[in-house]
């Protein structure tokens, strides 16, 4: 699969070369828009599955972005959908394969604090995978990666203090914290806020941590930065829907096309 995957990008990109992956959470497309010299390339034509959920469009944009050529996933595979977190593993196999060296994760999150409201950006400093999943589960390959890999520094503390500092000069408020992997699909009760708060996480989400742990595992470089799309239930008052989701990412999107961008002119 993986081979299949390398050879339909490479085809597709026709000797483009991007080292930079980003990976856009729900309602976050607009990050892809200051994209120039686009080659876009639907999901199905490089053989990944079709994407089932609303705000995900399923495609590859790649192009020049703040002087680097990216790659943009355009919509990702969630496990609630049913995929096989292996597949997250061979879709990240693929991109190390074609030249990716640094990672920019984006998602969109509950926050767990009362002092980061809808509509804040939170770097992810570190996560907690409660998933009981891993895209690692199976047979290891020892050319590719350790059987057993370190996750101590899943967020690159370099990439990180490059996004800190470019916040800091382009005055956009950057809360960071620990960002807490559920699988989904539904919203948390209170019980289960109070307790994720209490093992130390800042934000809840259903995604990005597959995709952190396989480039981890293929030695590319990660920074992550979390939508806080709302705040969790025991705090907010009214019911959680996926449009507020979508609401408040397209929002908060603004904010965070400008930091990546910043962030990847310098
Ligand atoms: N919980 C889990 N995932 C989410 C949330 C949430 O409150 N908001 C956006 N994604």
């Amino acid at each position: 699969m993986i081979e299949t995957y390398v050879q339909n990008i490479k085809t597709a990109l026709n000797g483009f070369d991007p080292t930079v992956l980003i990976i856009l959470g729900s309602g976050l497309s607009v990050l892809a828009d200051k994209i120039e010299n686009k080659i876009v390339v639907p999901y199905t034509q490089i053989g990944f599955p079709k994407i089932s959920v609303a705000g995900h469009k399923g495609e590859l944009i790649a192009g020049t972005l703040g002087s680097k050529k990216v790659l943009c996933m355009n919509g990702r595979y969630h496990l609630y959908e049913g995929h096989s977190p292996a597949l997250v593993k061979d879709m990240m196999s693929s991109f190390e394969k074609i030249g990716i060296r640094e990672v920019i994760a984006t998602n969109a999150a509950g926050s767990l604090r009362a002092d980061m409201p809808a509509g804040s950006l939170m770097m992810i400093t570190d996560h907690i995978n409660f998933s009981g999943q891993n895209p690692l589960i199976g047979l290891n390959n020892d050319q590719e990666g350790p059987r057993f890999p370190d996750m101590s520094n899943a967020y690159d503390k370099d990439l990180q203090e490059r996004m800190r500092t470019t916040a800091r000069e382009n005055q956009i408020k950057l809360y960071e914290g620990t960002y807490f992997f559920v699988v989904g699909p539904n919203f948390e009760t209170k019980a289960e806020i109070k307790a994720f708060r209490l093992m130390g996480a800042d934000a809840v989400g259903m995604s990005t941590v597959p995709e952190v742990i396989a480039s981890v595992y293929f030695g590319m470089k990660v920074v992550g930065i979390s939508v806080i799309t709302n705040q969790s239930a025991d705090i907010q008052t009214t019911a959680l829907s996926h449009e507020e989701t979508l609401f408040e990412a397209r929002q908060a999107a603004v904010d965070l096309q400008g930091l990546v961008l910043k962030f990847l002119e310098k």
